[in-house]
């Protein structure tokens, strides 16, 4: 069989260098790792169970917020053992600076009704929380049965807006961090861990 043919040779190719040659660019900027993939592997598997068992026997659709929470909600999801939708919503936040704007532009909208769902927000990180609290708005305005939140990072004590986020991965200092999806100037956001950048990375933007 021309498939098995395919595959039996992917199995016997060498494997690709743990370590490209470029690698050492990949990770020239990084000051310090904050989270390792590890720790955010178990935590988002502590807190995928938690996620079924609090949504046993009720249709749920999950939404991410893109870009930064595609890393998460691909992990995310498969640490969620029960049927689940999955849906992407666009906004524009920084670009290539670190300051939040306060000023949220859906650039994609979703593609499911929400209305009498169970929808859980993804996001990857809450810094200012302008973003969240803007989306919340929006979709509470969509009528779903329940509307929760789940962010991997919260950054301590620097929220503009009270929020209630029912799933928090990891509390961290109000940082510039990258990495696990999060970009500078659409950088890192590949990096398997969270780290900080060094003061020479941004000067070259
Ligand atoms: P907020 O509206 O200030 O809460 O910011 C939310 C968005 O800003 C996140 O979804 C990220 O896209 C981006 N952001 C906030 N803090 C960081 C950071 O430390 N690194 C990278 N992006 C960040």
């Amino acid at each position: 069989m021309e498939g098995r043919s395919a595959l039996s040779e992917i199995e016997h190719a060498a494997p690709p260098p743990a370590v490209a040659p470029h690698a050492e660019a990949y990770e020239r900027d990084i000051e310090r790792v904050l989270i390792t993939e590890a720790e955010i592997q178990q935590k988002l598997r502590e807190l995928g169970e938690q996620i079924a068992l609090d949504y046993a026997g009720r249709d749920l659709l999950l939404i991410g917020v893109l870009k930064g929470a595609f890393v998460v909600m691909a992990d995310l999801a498969r640490y969620i053992r029960m049927p689940v939708e999955t849906d992407f919503m666009a906004v524009a936040s920084y670009g290539a600076a670190t300051k939040t704007s306060g000023v949220v532009r859906i650039l994609k909208d979703l593609e499911h009704d929400l209305e009498e769902r169970h929808v859980l927000l993804v996001e990857d990180i809450v810094d200012s929380g302008l973003t969240i609290n803007y989306l919340l708005k929006n979709l509470r305005g969509r009528r779903p049965a329940s509307l929760e939140v789940c962010a991997l990072l919260k950054k301590t004590g620097i929220q503009r807006v009270h929020l209630d986020i029912r799933y928090v991965g990891f509390e961290i200092p109000p940082d510039f961090v990258v990495g696990y999806g999060l970009d500078f100037a659409e950088r890192f956001r590949n990096l398997p861990y969270i780290a900080t950048l060094k003061p020479e990375a941004y000067a070259d933007v």
